[in-house]
């Protein structure tokens, strides 16, 4: 942009580059930079502190005159691109953060380029997410009645599945009065293994953390049915509403996989709607044998999951899936004179995903999932994850042969959980040795495991969703795990 004088603006000022051949080279260099960063990533270590001098530029105010572009990409090269948290390397397994791919870089840079908003026109982006969700609907062998929405993320997804749950259980009324007046409180049922995110959306739906029941796990910390039934029946006697149950596809300590089928069952038989967060393990029904673990998520009223954990998606894209259209679009549908659609123009698009979520202007998440689906097909993927599921296990085996480690829990899916025993010290020391130990493999840039709790004691996490990882990481792993172990407590 021209610097301008604050005098009458008399000429056409505009945000496009005065000189386009600049841009095409910033372009071009930033492309290779990032195509570069990724054959590269290896080599590079997992994670490093931004330094002092990129977070000085990082403690800046806002520039009243612009630095023009070949400053902004040279910043951006040298002060951003080297300091990400490091899901891109194939040691990273902290969290559950997928790795991305080239073929989502590209979209979305197609996405961005076009200047797209997703869902709410009669354009291509918005064909693109139907198709999209269509596919999700037959992988997930959803009904035809079923209508769907990219969504930022899993949380996202959970949130809307339970709004559309709250309300179709307790009726229209709900809409316009909010839960005033509502005879008996509204109680929703999960385990106590359940995501962060399933807190969240009680707190934002009005619904209460406290009406949340955490229901006790199994020794494979998979929802106790007994234990749940019992629970519904006490709320029963109190008055209390029951509403729904949320069933995990996947816990994200362990990767549990609860009994879908028996929770559909219980939510059938108790009239409440069935809520599947499967952030963690739905999108692995790509692969034939993972997906025989899921079973009794198609029977799901509403299915949160995410393509940007185990399919590798470049942040951010989730989903969530409803079983009932209708269901759906009356919990979103308001009215709004200036978003009426016409039958023929640009507005012409009578199924607009702000029927179908909270968001009005949208980006389009929707077309890396589709051209990463669409360069490798379903089955290579499903057996990337299948290979993460392989590993997983390798891993496993490798901690038993290892008499100063030990695996902390069943590892169903693609987590594992698992702890160094130290060889002097006592096992109240344990603790603070592997808290010491995780900062070390990750502050030395080795491997990014992140850790949680189970049974009170601090474990090492690892979450495979990684397509990068290979056999012999796993190695190295372990290795350096025992290394650091020793060598902590040597200095203790
Ligand atoms: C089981 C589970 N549900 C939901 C979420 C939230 O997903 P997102 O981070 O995509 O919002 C996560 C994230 O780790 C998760 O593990």
């Amino acid at each position: 942009m021209r610097h301008t004088s604050p005098s009458p603006i008399t000429e056409n000022l505009t945000l496009d580059p005065q000189d386009w051949s600049t841009m095409r080279r910033l372009a071009h260099q930033a492309l290779d930079e990032m195509l570069d960063f990724q054959t590269d990533v290896r080599n590079r270590p997992v994670w490093r502190e931004v330094p002092e001098a990129s977070l000085d530029l990082m403690a800046q105010a806002a520039p009243r005159a612009g630095l023009g572009s070949e400053q902004v990409v040279a910043d951006m090269l040298q002060h951003v691109v080297p300091y990400p948290s490091g899901h891109a390397h194939p040691r990273f397994w902290g969290w559950v953060c997928g790795t991305g791919t080239p073929i989502g870089m590209v979209a979305d840079m197609l996405a961005a380029g076009v200047n797209a908003s997703s869902g709410a026109f009669n354009d291509a982006p918005s064909r693109i997410e139907a198709q999209l969700i269509g596919w999700m609907r037959d992988l997930f062998d959803f009904p035809e009645t079923t209508s769907g929405i990219v969504t930022s993320g899993g949380s996202v997804a959970n949130m809307i599945g339970l709004a559309v749950g709250r309300d179709a259980i307790i009726g229209e009324p709900l809409r316009q009065r909010g839960l005033t007046g509502l005879s008996g409180t509204p109680v929703v049922y999960t385990s106590d293994q359940v995501h962060s995110s399933v807190d969240k959306a009680m707190m934002l739906l009005g619904l209460g953390t406290d009406n949340l029941r955490k229901v006790g796990t199994d020794d494979q910390y998979r929802i106790d049915l007994d234990a749940l039934r019992a629970a519904i029946e006490a709320d029963r006697r109190r008055g209390l509403r029951p509403l729904a149950i949320v069933g995990n596809a996947g816990t994200v300590n362990t990767g549990a996989l609860d009994d879908l089928t028996g929770l559909a069952e219980i939510a059938r038989h108790e009239g409440l709607w069935f809520h599947v967060d499967g952030a963690i393990g739905a999108i692995a029904a790509m692969s034939p044998k993972i997906r025989k673990k899921l079973r009794g998520m198609e029977r799901a009223d509403s299915l949160a999951f995410d393509f940007h954990k185990w399919l590798y998606v470049p942040y951010e894209a989730g989903c969530v899936l409803i079983r009932n259209s209708k269901l759906h679009r009356q919990s979103f549908s308001v009215a709004a004179t200036y978003l009426e659609t016409p039958p023929r123009g640009i507005a012409a698009q009578p199924d607009s995903t702000y029927l179908r979520g909270p968001q009005l202007s949208r980006g389009f998440k929707a077309l890396k999932v589709w051209a990463q689906i669409r360069e490798y097909g379903m089955d290579a993927l499903g057996r990337i994850q299948e290979q993460n599921v392989a590993q997983v296990q390798y891993l496993s085996q490798l901690i038993q042969a290892e008499p100063r480690l030990e695996q902390s829990a069943p590892s169903p899916l693609n987590i594992l959980c698992f702890r160094y025993l130290p060889e002097h010290l006592g096992a109240d020391q344990t603790d603070a040795i592997n808290y010491e130990l995780l900062m070390r493999l990750q502050e030395r840039g080795i491997a990014a495991p992140s850790s949680t709790r189970l049974n009170g004691q601090f474990v090492l996490r690892v979450a495979n969703t990684n397509h990068r990882t290979r056999f012999e990481d796993f190695a190295l792993l372990v290795a350096e795990t025992v290394r650091l172990g020793r060598e902590i407590e040597a200095g203790l």
